[in-house]
């Protein structure tokens, strides 16, 4: 998401906002969703290959079973077509309500377009779309996820207070075109300038997956010798960086720090070992907001565009007693 878009999406999470963008006019164009005792529900997964993935899924798997709901489930496997294809299966299957946590950001347009053309109303999870193309209050109901620029922000201040000299930082991104690796690279990368001294030495796709992680790590390791900082958007590549800067002779967490976003229960093990030095938790247990968000909106109620989680922060102040409650 640009600045200017971003900044925009911000404001209409105001209560103000939320008049100005999803006023009477433009909630009368979301589909309609009718109050009822049970639903039949789409949750349409991008991919399952790392244990963020597969917690969110579980607490959307588990509340809805909780409810007596129908859980009609897709993965597309990494593939923003196939996502595409789930979505126009479950319009097909009758679903009541689609959530869909769209891989990237302009790839998943036509599956919102496609729903809402449907009459099914669509809540965005974890992800958001382009907003120049969909927008929330008008083509699909709300986004329900964590703040990625603020994680991208937090996490650059922990390096800031805690660098110790260390300031030739290599930035492992996520997806290409996905919301959390343009907004946490932005949230970073804005702090980091501001602060100065620091000096982003490579930025590269790891694809937020760790063998992909590693092998971006290590060969950026080479060409930059000098690097001491790994920023990982995810901890599936700070796993990987991890073995990266073993291999390369070096102990991670101390020659190089290594600074993660998730905060899975292995990250935060390895925080606790002092092998990663911070993770910003970005929160996987959407169940329960998922289905009371769209509860809310059947009876009636103005939904805000932006329904925003809440993240811990694992240090090795925290990291010990936080452990057994991390996902
Ligand atoms: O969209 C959230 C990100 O997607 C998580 O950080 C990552 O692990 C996942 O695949």
């Amino acid at each position: 998401m640009s600045a200017i878009t971003r900044r925009m999406f911000m404001m209409a999470t105001t209560t103000l906002g939320v008049l100005a963008i999803t006023g009477a006019s433009a909630m009368a164009d979301l589909p309609k969703l009718a109050q009822k005792e049970k639903y039949k529900v789409g949750f349409a997964q991008t991919e399952s290959n790392n244990p963020w993935r597969i917690a969110q899924t579980e607490s959307m798997k588990a509340e809805a079973e909780k409810l007596g709901y129908q859980f009609v489930y897709t993965d597309a496997a990494g593939s923003a077509a196939k996502q595409v294809a789930d979505v126009n299966s479950m319009i097909a299957q009758g679903v009541d309500v689609i959530f869909l946590a769209p891989r990237e950001e302009k790839p998943l347009i036509p599956a919102v377009m496609a729903a809402k053309k449907a009459g099914i109303p669509v809540i965005l999870l974890d992800r958001t779309v382009d907003p120049s193309l969909a927008k929330p209050g008008v083509d699909y109901l709300t986004f329900i996820g964590s703040d990625f620029v603020e994680e991208g922000k937090r996490i650059a201040e922990w390096l800031i207070q805690n660098a110790n000299g260390k300031t030739k930082i290599i930035e492992l991104e996520g997806t290409t075109g996905s919301s959390p690796a343009n907004d946490r690279k932005k949230g970073f990368d804005d702090a980091i300038k501001a602060a100065g001294g620091f000096e982003i030495v490579a930025s590269q796709s790891g694809d937020f997956a760790r063998d992909k992680g590693r092998q971006v790590a290590e060969a950026l390791l080479q060409a930059h010798p000098d690097a001491n900082v790994i920023y990982a958007h995810n901890d599936e590549m700070a796993m990987g960086a991890i073995s990266a800067i073993e291999a390369a002779g070096k102990v991670p967490g101390k020659d190089i720090l290594v600074l993660s976003i998730d905060g899975g229960k292995e990250a935060v093990q390895a925080v606790v070992d002092g092998k990663i030095n911070a993770v910003v938790e970005c929160n996987p247990r959407f169940g329960p907001k998922a289905y009371e968000t769209m509860q809310r909106y059947a009876k009636g109620e103005a939904i805000e565009p932006w329904v925003i989680n809440v993240d811990k922060f694992y240090d090795p102040s925290n990291a010990a007693a936080e452990l057994e409650s991390a996902y």
